[in-house]
């Protein structure tokens, strides 16, 4: 017998190691025990999660790869989450299953673990709890799916969900026809192929070095993504051998790294609050403010929609993550490892860009400061985010008029309203989409303009929210407003007809009231009426111990790390 971790369960002539052995056997020889890696495929594979439904055939090419290196690999169907499925959101539960995902893993007679994961909320969760147990754990990201198209044009999902939907309540699309591209929009396997927040996590989880380099990005229906789980159920077992964990791969310069990464493609805002909170895990200081510094004066390089043209099987055909890393590398941190025990620029020597359409050089970039800029002012005292890469640039400096709605429910009651008190100018405020709040934090800060707006060729107009936006959204949103409303924020004081300044080079978001006035203010009845109040299960949890978004919106009790050592017996 070795020294692994799963001897301390299989190992010895005692009734609990025969217990423990004799229950696995099941077709397992009696090597199984002698020592060898037992490698936990943590697998959201379910079929309440469409864009990850495919994982159990990804699972078994990781298992053709243990075994082959040497190992035992073993199914481990944890927690999964179908963004477009789970109510209220998704978001709700990221931290629900990361820590169910994490007490399965220490738990368990394993060695490391390889996390198959994909739709949005799902990688975050997964690297949550494998950075809290710190075993040795590499990625898969299922991989995004292929273009479909209606009527000759390329649909990005989610993207043009939006702007169909839109268009119908513009008058300009038939709801007829927006039907009939309903089944047109998921053309297979795998999740959003836009750089949404699935393809965003993938992008940032290879560039943290937790993936094989090359692999985010790899079409789920594509060959190459069962050859690479192979090869990565081979590298789980290295991984056990070398007793290389996640603490000794993931460091403040990773993180950075997938900051850059995150500018450079585009990425979503919803990365934001993932990496404070897979930071917050493994004890990394990284704060908001990080991502304005090291990402805003990256440039964007990638042309891929919400913010571009392209898709992300456009993507992976140009060259992929490790192309568009070349072009910015020296912005890299060099002595940031990947998996494979190799830094992650090592990787890069060989990348080339196939097509500049897609990715863009250095010296042609879509935009030459992309990234996340981070606002402070009197309406977010503690930070606010906005992507200007999909916003607006006239609107990146506006003066407005506030039209504020409680909830999502009040917008929808009044959106549509021919006599809504709103013009162009006007910023739309919604509020009560926090952590706490709503719970979870919903994707609703891209709402919707109004009708008589939409109806008049308006397509973008400010918006402010402490929620959050989906990474297949656009528009000038500024989202994830802090404190949110229903942590006491400013943003539950703003009335209907007071003037908002945005200010986006200036890094500024402003209530124009004076300090003294906004002193006195205190929420009206019906604001913190529409504030969630749980009075049991996970919600009561969450609700009662979640953190704000500019920490990562984890809960307070699962920040930081307990390792992989359980130190009681279970007979
Ligand atoms: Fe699953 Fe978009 S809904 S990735």
């Amino acid at each position: 017998m070795g020294e692994r971790r799963s001897s301390q369960w299989y190992a010895g002539t005692d009734r609990n190691a025969y217990i423990h052995r004799a229950w696995m056997r099941r077709g397992l020889p009696a090597h199984a025990f002698d020592g060898r890696p037992h490698i936990a495929i943590a697998n959201t594979a379910s079929d309440l999660n469409p864009c990850n439904a495919h994982l159990d055939e990804v699972a078994e090419s990781v298992k053709q790869g243990v075994y082959e290196a040497g190992g035992i690999p073993l199914n481990l169907p944890v927690v999964s989450l179908g963004e477009t499925q789970v109510r209220p959101t998704a978001m709700l539960w990221r931290n629900m299953a990361a820590m169910a995902t994490e007490e399965m893993l220490r738990a368990n007679p394993i060695d490391g673990v390889v996390l198959l994961g994909g739709c949005d909320k799902t990688i975050p969760a997964l690297l949550m709890a494998a950075a809290s147990v710190d075993l040795p754990a590499v990625v898969i990201p299922g991989g995004p799916m292929l273009t479909g198209t209606f009527r000759g044009a390329a649909l990005g999902c989610g993207t043009d969900v939006w702007r169909l939907s839109e268009e119908v309540r513009a008058g300009t699309l038939s709801e007829r026809d927006f039907l009939t591209s309903e089944s047109s929009m998921i053309r297979s396997r795998g999740h959003c192929n836009t750089m949404g927040t699935a393809s965003t996590m993938a992008v940032v989880a290879e560039a943290l070095g937790t993936t094989i380099p090359g692999l985010a990005g790899t079409p789920a229906p594509d060959s190459r993504l069962l050859e690479a789980a192979h090869d990565t159920g081979r590298l789980a077992v290295e991984l056990v051998e070398q007793g290389r964990r996640p603490s000794t791969i993931l460091t403040r310069g990773s993180f950075l790294n997938a900051i850059v990464a995150l500018a450079a493609v585009g990425g979503s805002t919803n990365a934001v609050v993932h990496l404070l909170a897979i930071a917050g895990r493994l004890g990394i200081e990284l704060t908001l403010d990080d991502f304005d510094r090291t990402g805003a004066g990256v440039p964007l390089l990638v042309d891929l929609q919400p913010a571009g043209r392209f898709l992300m099987d456009d993507l992976y055909r140009a060259g992929g993550l490790l192309a568009v890393l070349r072009e910015v590398r020296d912005l890299l941190d060099p002595a940031a490892l990947t998996v494979t025990g190799k830094p992650l620029v090592d990787y890069l020597d060989d990348a080339r860009i196939w097509d500049p359409e897609v990715i863009r050089v250095r010296a042609e970039p879509l935009q030459a400061h992309a990234g996340i800029a981070v606002l402070y002012g009197n309406l977010a005292p503690t930070g606010a985010v906005i992507k200007p890469a999909a916003a607006s640039p006239h609107l990146l400096q506006h003066r407005g008029r506030a039209m504020v709605f409680d909830s999502i429910e009040d917008l929808r009651a009044r959106i549509d309203d021919p006599d809504l008190d709103a013009d162009a100018d006007s910023v739309l405020v919604l509020r009560g989409c926090g952590p706490r709040g709503y719970p979870g934090m919903p994707e609703v800060a891209n709402l919707p303009l109004p009708t008589k707006l939409l109806q008049q060729g308006i397509r973008d107009m400010v918006r402010v929210c402490d929620g959050r936006m989906s990474g297949t959204a656009y528009g000038t949103v500024v989202l994830h407003v802090t404190p949110e409303a229903a942590a006491g924020g400013p943003l539950g004081l703003v009335r209907t007809g007071d003037y908002i300044t945005l200010d986006v080079e200036g890094r500024r978001l402003d209530l124009d009231i004076s300090d003294d006035e906004l002193s006195r203010r205190v929420p009206a009845e019906a604001t913190v009426a529409a504030y969630a109040a749980p009075t049991r299960g996970w919600e009561r949890l969450y609700v009662n111990t979640v953190r704000q978004a500019d920490t990562g919106a984890d809960l307070d009790f699962l920040v930081g790390s307990s390792g992989d050592q359980v130190s009681r017996e279970s007979h």
